[in-house]
């Protein structure tokens, strides 16, 4: 595979290799000296069309870990349209020689358009509603750590799935590594094409909850909703907020997950959020090894199995 733009192309083998590849690497982070050179004299374009803090600092640091020259591309505030100001934006980075592109668009589908313009690998840090396939890898690599396997493993994803690449991608990555997903939403707040999707759907949270080994909560998706979908916030909370009565029912080993940025009080209580059995702080570290796997399988890598095995170094 020369691209990561969808957590749906990566294959059984090629999602383990990349945890594999991440757990070896997570041990870089605990080292004094924290830099591999597999990467160096590569260049890295971290283009963000949207805001980020995680995912575009996370990126940022694992290209540095693996010693690649680094730039990052802003293009906030930018009023040209969008595909013309993809594609020359594509054809100038094109032209600089960037060997890996990482790219977070509000268009659906960018980073697909991206990868016919560019030599380089594109990496696809969130399209729209569409994916965001290295925040899947670091959900599941967070999944197998805790708990130990992902195979039956009973997931519920919970919240604004209408508008989230977070829940698609990890409905494919976790169908494909064999667990059990169940996406619990009002029905307003799920995508018409849902049944097509490889999991469950239910409205009722409180079914759903003591039956699931983990919990994913997501963020309502405020600045891509452009109508009402829920009645108010207090209403959405009180169904499908996860407080600290509904956290007592779950399963006494499951854990709760969220990509961040949370809405404390909204879909997760604060004390839910900062109990032991969240794992929010270790998505963002896990995310750090996962995405220097997926780097360096993609742009460095001779003996991976995913990698672009020309220009070796
Ligand atoms: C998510 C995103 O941007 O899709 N955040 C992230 O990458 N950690 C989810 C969100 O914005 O709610």
């Amino acid at each position: 595979m020369r691209h990561l733009l969808s957590a749906g192309d990566l294959s059984r083998d090629e999602a383990i290799l990349v945890l594999d590849t991440a757990k070896e690497l997570a041990q870089v982070s605990g080292r004094s000296v924290k830099k591999y050179p597999t990467l160096r004299g590569r260049t890295v374009v971290n283009l963000f069309y949207e805001d980020s803090t995680r995912t575009r600092t996370s990126f940022e640091l694992a290209a540095k870990r693996l010693s690649a020259d680094v730039i990052n591309f802003s293009a906030k505030g930018s009023s040209v349209s969008k595909g013309e100001s993809l594609k020359d934006t594509a054809l100038t980075l094109q032209a600089m020689g960037a060997d890996g592109v990482v790219i977070r668009h509000s268009a659906s589908g960018a980073a697909h358009r991206l990868a016919g313009w560019v030599d380089g690998a594109v990496l696809n840090a969130g399209d729209g509603t569409h994916e965001h396939p290295t925040q899947a890898l670091l959900d599941v690599f967070t999944m197998r750590e805790r708990l130990g396997h992902l195979e039956g493993l009973r997931v519920a994803i919970v919240g604004d799935i209408l508008h989230s690449r977070v829940a698609r991608s990890n409905v494919l990555l976790l169908h494909t590594l064999g667990a059990e997903v169940t996406l619990v939403a009002p029905p307003t707040l799920l995508p018409v094409s849902v049944h097509t999707w490889p999991c469950a759907v239910s409205y009722e949270l409180d079914e759903v909850l003591p039956k699931s080994d983990v919990v994913m909560m997501l963020r309502v998706q405020a600045e891509r909703m452009k109508d009402a979908f829920f009645p108010t916030a207090r209403e959405y909370s009180r169904r499908y907020g996860l407080d600290r009565e509904r956290f007592a029912r779950m399963q006494r080993d499951a854990i709760v997950m969220h990509p961040g940025p949370m809405v404390r009080g909204m879909e997760i209580s604060a004390e839910v959020a900062d109990s032991p059995r969240s794992t929010v702080t270790e998505q963002v570290t896990n995310g750090l090894s996962v995405r220097m796997a997926v780097l360096y399988l993609l742009l460095g890598g001779s003996e991976s199995g995913i990698g672009n095995q020309e220009g070796q170094a």
